[in-house]
């Protein structure tokens, strides 16, 4: 069916998406691979990854399989050219992730294989940068983002969710969680700290939505990229003639100053507005979702409330956050990753949502265990890249989870666990909506 095809530097046979995915070792029958040193990657077969759309808090079957079977692999996507190296192993996910000789910088204009077929992170934004660049966009931003900045912005986060809690009371039951709650917190949240105008959330959250899609097409994605683009270069001219005390003014300042060149402007504010508005959205909806489905471990939260920071942790660990994988790395050199050898040019992925699955890192690591004290979870990333909002992004799915228990000791889905709607089309996980009584 599938003929062999010669296998060319860089380019091997994958299983042909028409089949249906799955892997196809290119090594010639009756080859040996090699008993020592690294492994040539020409003795790796290639994986063809689908990145089929999984409903509810199902875990991507090929993630879990190559975790344990073979945590450095070789994958091809639906979109992009060529193939790329999938780490999957919480130590080697760490290792890459912390290896300088990996970089981002190098993925601008590369048509690495990929599960979206336009680039969701825009050229020249903090995540597809190294070091200096990278070194002083994050110090610009830093302080926006700091633990003491997110403490002080946790009393404004506390009244946001109790008003929007009590309004979806008023309204009584049923109610989407994440239309009266979730969605709604990380708009106020930018709204003061960015100085965003209320008005602007309808077009902003119409534009998260197209960029994170993974069914538009290259041209429908950069045509919404360079929408956004032209709101946030209206804004900065505004801003730079009055400005007011938040963190866009004080990145528009910057730039006046010419530490901020004009893209890197608009990229980081596009990063971000879309990260704050989606995560906050889908993670705290998903963790409302897990709670309300694993009774016994809610309970345990409800018993003992000082648990929440520590279950918070849990429930990021466990959450399968994102569809495929982000963005990937360039070998700047040949590096040795886990007996494997990744030749200098050739593309990099790692799956943090895998690393966090790990049997070797993790007890029993598909249950959900609220006590669970093991090794520090990766959901926000490692290395130079780790999540600006990682701080923010707690705080406000700690501020959702407390508001919820205590102002609704009843609550529970409005529909059977089944007939929650999940999120498709999209490169992040969550429900779509979460009709809740209590
Ligand atoms: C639970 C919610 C969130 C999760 C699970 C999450 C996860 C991640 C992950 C896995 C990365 C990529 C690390 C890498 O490239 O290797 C990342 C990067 C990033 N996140 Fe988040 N994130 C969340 C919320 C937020 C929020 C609220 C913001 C905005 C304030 C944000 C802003 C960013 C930015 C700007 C980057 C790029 C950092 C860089 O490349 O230096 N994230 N996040």
């Amino acid at each position: 069916m599938t003929a062999r095809r010669p296998a060319p530097t860089g380019h091997r046979p994958a299983e042909d998406p028409a089949a249906g995915g799955g892997t196809r070792s290119h090594t010639p029958p009756g080859s040996i691979p090699a008993q020592h040193g690294p492994a040539d990657p020409a003795d790796a077969p290639v994986h063809f990854w689908p990145v089929d759309h999984l409903t509810a808090l199902d875990f991507d079957p090929l993630l879990h399989r190559l975790l344990r079977e073979e945590p450095v692999a070789r994958i091809r996507m639906r979109h992009g050219e060529g193939e790329a190296w999938l780490v999957t192993s919480y130590d080697l996910v760490k290792e890459v992730t912390s290896d300088p000789r990996f970089s981002r910088a190098l993925t601008v204009d590369r048509p690495v294989t990929s599960m979206t077929p336009h680039t969701v992170a825009p050229a020249g934004g903090i995540g597809r940068t190294d070091p200096p660049d990278h070194t002083r966009l994050r110090r610009l931003v830093a302080g926006a983002f700091g633990r003491k900045r997110v403490a002080a912005l946790r009393a404004g986060a506390e009244e946001t969710a109790d008003r929007l809690v009590a309004a979806m009371v008023a309204q009584g039951p049923p109610a989407d969680l994440a239309e009266a709650v979730t969605g709604p917190m990380p708009e106020h949240l930018l709204g003061s700290l960015l100085g965003l105008p209320a008005e602007d959330f309808g077009r902003l959250q119409q534009w998260r939505t197209l960029i994170l899609s993974t069914d538009r097409s290259r041209r429908e994605g950069d045509g919404v990229k360079a929408e956004i683009a032209g709101y946030f270069r209206e804004l900065a001219a505004h801003r730079a003639r009055f400005p007011g005390d938040d963190l866009f003014s004080d990145l528009v300042a910057a730039h006046t100053r010419g530490e901020l060149s004009r893209p890197e402007l608009v990229s980081l504010s596009v990063m971000v507005v879309l990260n704050a508005l989606d995560q906050i959205l889908g993670q705290a909806t998903a963790m409302v979702y897990a709670l309300l489905t694993h009774p016994c471990e809610l309970e345990r939260l409800r018993a003992e409330p000082a648990l929440l920071p520590r279950a918070v942790e849990e429930l990021l660990r466990f959450l399968p956050q994102r569809n495929g994988v982000g963005m990937p790395r360039i070998a700047t050199e040949d590096v040795e990753v886990g007996g494997r050898v990744i030749r200098a040019g050739e593309a990099v992925y790692v799956s943090y949502p895998a690393a966090d699955r790990d049997p070797r890192v993790f007890t029993d690591p598909d249950r959900l265990d609220l006590a669970r004290g093991e090794a520090p979870h990766l959901a926000f990333g490692h290395g130079a890249h780790y999540c600006l909002g990682a701080a923010l992004a707690r705080m406000e799915c700690e501020v959702v989870l407390a508001t919820l228990l205590r102002e609704l000791p009843g609550l529970r889905l409005a529909v059977e666990p089944g007939q929650v709607p999940w999120r498709r089309g999209s490169v992040n996980r969550g429900p779509e909506a979460l009709p809740l009584r209590w």
